[in-house]
């Protein structure tokens, strides 16, 4: 299934108690009275709202060092949070760790307090790995029971959650919270929503519609049997009127239109939505995926991609890589290949394990210009002595010529590979065609064992 789109929410910097203190005390002219850690921590404020992070830098550890000096120390934690903020806008790693040190001081002596939670917890999902999205999760979760009312906190717990796989039930709730307090916002307010909010609300509409089509018949059982839900199609006893099953899917595929009316090219819906409908109405699964499915799919999915496939030991670029090298040294006598393709190459996975047989041009093709980034950086910053890839093009295959990324006119190609790509294309004549005109020689390529509910074929 998709992978979920990671929710960007700002890092809120000053909290609105302390801004309305900061308004207050400047209109009453009573900074004078102020203490001296009062003081310093109004003034990194102000310096904070005009964009001085060094001047609200100095003001904030100031605060904290007058505080832990002084005859009685309160523990400033806002000024702890908000030098926690000054120091992740100011950038850097080390920067992030003294930020990531504030939040959890911050925690160990306010486990409530919610600005360090969703701060840190920001911070732990932005790092991708199962560890840190679980304790994001939680932090997400003290968030929202001190605070119901954030909808950036359930939305981000929902896609924690979505991301961690094992909870289906608690990510379909975060994501039906943060479309009610969203929705409720907007409805509260006399404007318009901004552009923005309306693709926040998509996001969670869609994220919805994925968790409920993901549900597996228990796990849909017990969630219509749930009388808050808000499934339609349950009646008010928590009985479904139809097979439980069946509400889920259809719930699923409201929530991917409502995604789509407010966001018509939100091409991941639209697949999702068709793909639902083909399998519910017994037609046969849609063929291609869109190039726009794969793309915003793939973008999305980049940041996180080498990591998750880590996470699940995917060994499809090694053994191709194999496959390549057993070619070159019993069907070669070992002389390398004259040119290669990495069809679909992704973040350039594969490409460490072919570099060393291909002693001409090896092109990278794929259709997410993020993944291609991704493998645009498997150069010599990473410790690879040179750039891997002579050719980077963000192309889809079928529109590909040999003339994209080979040096002559009449070059062809002499090694394609395609790792966990034939999938995206279903019926594969179109595709061979499009190879067979490079030229190759020779194809690797894998694909997936299926059950056999999935098809007859076994694959
Ligand atoms: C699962 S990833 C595999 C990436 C890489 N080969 C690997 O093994 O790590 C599938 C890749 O195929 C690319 N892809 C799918 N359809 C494509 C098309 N029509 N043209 C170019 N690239 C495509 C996607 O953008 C994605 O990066």
């Amino acid at each position: 299934s998709p992978h979920p789109l990671l929710m960007r929410m700002p890092t809120p910097r000053l909290a609105l108690q302390d801004m309305l203190q900061l308004l207050v005390m400047l209109a009453s002219c009573s900074c004078a009275a102020a203490n001296p850690v009062e003081q310093a921590f109004l003034i990194g404020l102000s310096a904070y709202e005009r964009g001085d992070l060094e001047a609200a830098r100095a003001g904030f550890e100031e605060c904290i060092a007058l505080d832990a000096k002084s005859e009685s120390p309160a523990g400033r934690t806002d000024c702890m949070t908000n030098l926690g903020s000054v120091l992740i806008d100011l950038g850097g790693a080390d920067n992030d760790k003294s930020a990531e040190l504030l939040y959890r001081s911050v925690l160990d002596v306010e486990p409530s307090h919610a600005d360090a939670a969703f701060n840190l917890a920001l911070m732990l999902q932005d790092q991708q790995a199962e560890g840190s999205t679980r304790e994001a999760a939680s932090l997400y979760e003290r968030v929202v029971t001190a605070d119901p009312g954030r909808w950036d906190a359930w939305a981000n717990l929902a896609t924690a959650l979505q991301r961690l796989t094992d909870r289906p039930l608690a990510t379909c709730r975060a994501f039906q919270k943060a479309i009610i307090r969203l929705e409720a916002l907007h409805e509260a307010s006399d404007a318009e929503p901004a552009a923005e909010e309306v693709a926040h609300l998509a996001q969670m509409y869609y994220g919805l519609g994925i968790s409920l089509a993901n549900l597996d018949s228990a796990k849909c059982a017990e969630f219509a049997a749930d009388p808050d839900s808000m499934l339609v199609g349950v009646s008010p006893g928590g009985a479904a009127t139809a097979s439980s099953m069946t509400v889920c899917d259809e719930n699923a595929q409201n929530a991917l239109r409502i995604a789509l009316q407010l966001e018509p090219e939100h091409a991941q819906a639209e697949h999702m939505l068709a793909s639902l409908v083909a399998s519910s109405t017994g037609a046969s699964a849609m063929s291609k995926a869109s190039p726009a499915f794969v793309r915003a799919l793939f973008d999305d999915f980049s940041t996180s991609f080498d990591q998750k496939l880590a996470e699940l030991q995917y060994a499809v670029p090694t053994l191709l890589g194999e496959a390549a090298s057993m070619y070159v040294q019993q069907r070669r006598g070992g002389q390398p290949f004259s040119s290669a393709l990495d069809a679909g190459c992704g973040t350039g996975l594969a490409g460490p394990h072919l570099r060393s047989l291909v002693d001409g041009t090896l092109a990278g093709v794929d259709l997410s210009q993020k993944m291609l980034d991704k493998a645009a950086e498997l150069t010599v910053s990473q410790g690879i002595p040179t750039p891997l890839y002579d050719a980077l093009l963000a192309k889809d295959l079928l529109q590909l010529q040999a003339a994209d990324f080979l040096p002559h006119p009449t070059d062809l190609v002499d090694l394609i590979t395609a790792a966990d790509v034939l999938v995206y294309f279903g019926v594969l004549t179109e595709l061979l065609h499009a190879f067979g005109r490079l030229g190759a020689q020779v194809l690797i390529f894998s694909c997936e064992r299926a059950s056999p509910a999935e098809t007859s074929t076994g694959w």
